[in-house]
């Protein structure tokens, strides 16, 4: 996820896209760039990798830059490690490795999306005579634009909605054609854009904040549309290049409220973003009904030699892990372990040929996870990383990486990470099985359009919070609260009392439905709060009955379900269902009701969701 602005208009560009920017930063911030033009003059690209202030100091706030025309860019990286030369804008001929000064080029653009089929239009162009100086999809769709722009010479409408057609994938692009001063032409598909206007002046921006300063006026571009865009006047297009008209809506957020996107905290607006950090998660790893894991360097060789897989992480990280182990052991018959990074990095644990140790990691900074990958390349283990943040160290010392596409997570809670973790590793395990033979071709197709239709049944349990809402008023004084369950239930479980604890401050414990009566039980009184996750149907009924053993001794039961366990409520005082999925990627499911009351649980209690007291989003220090 990244923010793109753009202005035109009688003002000065350049600090009008540096604070729409910084308005933008948390939607990406590892590298920034503006390009801006001054009259008919070629536009000026500046770029810097790091926070934004570097680009602001570059551009002496903007100063060193004049021109009352610009776009510029923030970047979350997602194809190509954060760098100047990766950092947008990007342009249609070359660019130098300052990636700063003037530009020659016809065509110059800003990209918020993921572009899906970028390698085989890269190949395409290269063809055609095509030289690319960055790892980035947006160089490719740019140089592409650039490409219908020269073939058929009928105008920057034309190339855009030419290139519509061609590129899979989502993108709101901002664009500046040499030819055409003043203007900056825009198109939008499933990435977020809206475009602003005053009496002189126009704005693009991909979120509210970046332009609340300056107007209310807004367009929401809708998908497949292009516009031009003009100071004052913008002018929208469908997909045949006719000219279509946009109502103009008021925007009535206040700024803080819009940084959130509406959502009262950042972490529910991540709680909604799941389903299109699973897609885009997803997408990346699915081509044309196969899993595709050549970016991670991982061969078919490799896979089919492992014997071992040890899973190392911290926290939640961990948790994916704990859910990996029964997904990977079940599909792909090899054998897992889940350390705590904090101690695997102590102990003496014997790693042995064809083993492959799996570090995840959402900030691929976190000190005991990346301790742990150092001791395991010291033991000669082969290392793959699945990080949210690209080019992080993990990322760039583990001999694999496998790139989770969740965007910024800014709430100490994760929630969108940890489901695109959970999504990357189910597509891991379920190619491991191909590859190991344990699936056939059949059960494989199954499992990918499992896969595919998460996303949308965690909208469908989105849509249906407010009965958490209330649930989580009635337990918003509780003292102790227990998750249980079995197999994978168990290890969703971890998670749901991690989130209950991190941002409420209920004492909360996770445990194995099989376990409590090995002592833990002792704890339970009246109205003890028990949640049962009861997803697995093999373990379905022996949890029932642990959770029973608790009603006998005072407890309240909740369950998390499958529709159509209904005989569900014959034991538990309050059910949530689920909808029904391949039990092996049940986690991203199961775990979403959890993760709203502990939200919810939070916000009752009056505290600082997003912030939660001792917490650091990323855990640097041992
Ligand atoms: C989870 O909600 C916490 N924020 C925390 O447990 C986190 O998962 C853990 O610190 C690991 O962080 P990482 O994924 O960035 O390595």
């Amino acid at each position: 996820m990244c923010g793109i602005v753009g202005y035109t208009g009688d003002q000065q560009a350049a600090p009008i896209l540096l604070d729409g920017l910084a308005r933008l930063e948390y939607r990406g911030y590892d590298s920034a760039g503006l390009a801006v033009r001054n009259g008919d003059a070629l536009a000026e690209v500046v770029k810097a990798t790091g926070k934004l202030y570097h680009l602001a100091d570059k551009t002496d706030q903007g100063h060193s830059l004049p021109g009352t025309c610009g776009i510029g860019h923030t970047r979350w990286a997602t194809h190509g490690d954060p760098s100047v030369v990766n950092a947008h804008p990007h342009v249609s001929g070359n660019c130098t490795g300052s990636g700063s000064g003037k530009v020659e080029s016809d065509v110059v653009g800003v990209h918020n999306g993921i572009i899906e089929n970028f390698t085989e239009l890269k190949e395409k162009l290269l063809r055609h005579g095509y030289a690319f100086y960055s790892d980035t999809d947006t160089e490719v769709v740019v140089k592409l634009v650039d490409y219908y722009y020269k073939k058929y010479k009928i105008g920057p409408v034309d190339a855009i909605t030419r290139t519509m057609v061609r590129v899979r994938g989502s993108y709101a692009l901002a664009l500046m054609f040499r030819d055409y001063p003043g203007e900056i032409f825009a198109a939008r598909k499933d990435s977020p854009l809206i475009i602003g206007t005053s009496e002189s002046a126009s704005y693009l921006a991909s979120d509210v904040p970046a332009i609340l300063k300056y107007t209310r006026q807004v367009y929401y571009i809708d998908n497949l549309q292009v516009a031009r865009v003009a100071p004052g006047s913008v002018k929208f297009y469908d997909l045949n290049g006719d000219e279509v008209s946009l109502p103009l809506t008021e925007i009535t957020w206040d700024a803080a409220a819009a940084e959130k996107g509406g959502f009262e905290h950042f972490m529910l607006k991540e709680i909604h973003e799941q389903p299109q950090a699973v897609r885009d998660t997803l997408n990346s790893l699915i081509h044309d009904g196969q899993i595709d894991l050549s970016a991670t360097g991982l061969t078919e060789e490799t896979l089919q030699a492992l014997r071992q897989i040890d899973i190392v992480a911290c926290g939640s990280a961990w948790h994916v892990g704990m859910a990996s182990q029964y997904v990977i052991e079940d599909l792909a018959q090899i054998p897992v372990r889940v350390e705590l990074a904090s101690e695997f990095r102590y102990r003496s644990i014997p790693l042995y040929e064809n083993t492959l140790v799996i570090v995840i990691s959402q900030s691929g900074e976190t000190a005991d996870s990346l301790a742990a990958l150092r001791v395991a390349k010291e033991r000669g283990a082969m290392t793959l990383a699945v990080v949210n943040v690209v080019g992080s160290t993990i990322a760039r010392e583990a001999d694999h990486v496998l790139y989770t596409l969740a965007g910024p997570e800014i709430a100490v809670a994760t929630t969108k990470a940890y489901s695109a973790q959970l999504a990357a590793m189910d597509a891991l395990a379920t190619q491991m099985a191909l590859v190991k033979g344990t699936v056939s071709r059949e059960q494989y197709g199954h499992l990918l359009e499992e896969l595919a239709a998460i996303p949308d049944k965690i909208k469908r349990i989105l849509e249906d919070k407010e009965r958490l809402q209330w649930f989580s008023s009635k337990i918003a004084n509780a003292h102790d609260i227990f998750f249980i369950g079995r197999g994978l239930d168990y290890a969703i479980s971890l998670e749901g009392s991690l989130k209950m604890k991190e941002i409420s401050y209920i004492h909360s414990e996770a445990y194995a439905a099989g376990e409590l009566k090995h002592g833990t039980i002792s704890l339970i009184e009246k109205n003890t709060l028990v949640i049962g996750v009861l997803t697995q149907s093999q373990l379905f009924e022996k949890t029932i009955s642990n959770m029973a053993e608790c009603k006998s001794r005072g407890a309240y039961l909740m369950g998390v379900t499958t529709n159509g366990n209904f005989t569900v409520e014959d034991s538990v005082n309050f059910t949530v269902y689920i909808p029904k999925t391949d039990e092996h990627f049940v986690s991203s499911l199961a775990i979403v009701p959890l993760q709203l009351l502990g939200y919810y649980t939070s916000v009752n209690r009056g505290l600082d969701v997003d912030k939660p007291r001792n917490l650091a989003k990323s855990v640097t220090v041992e």
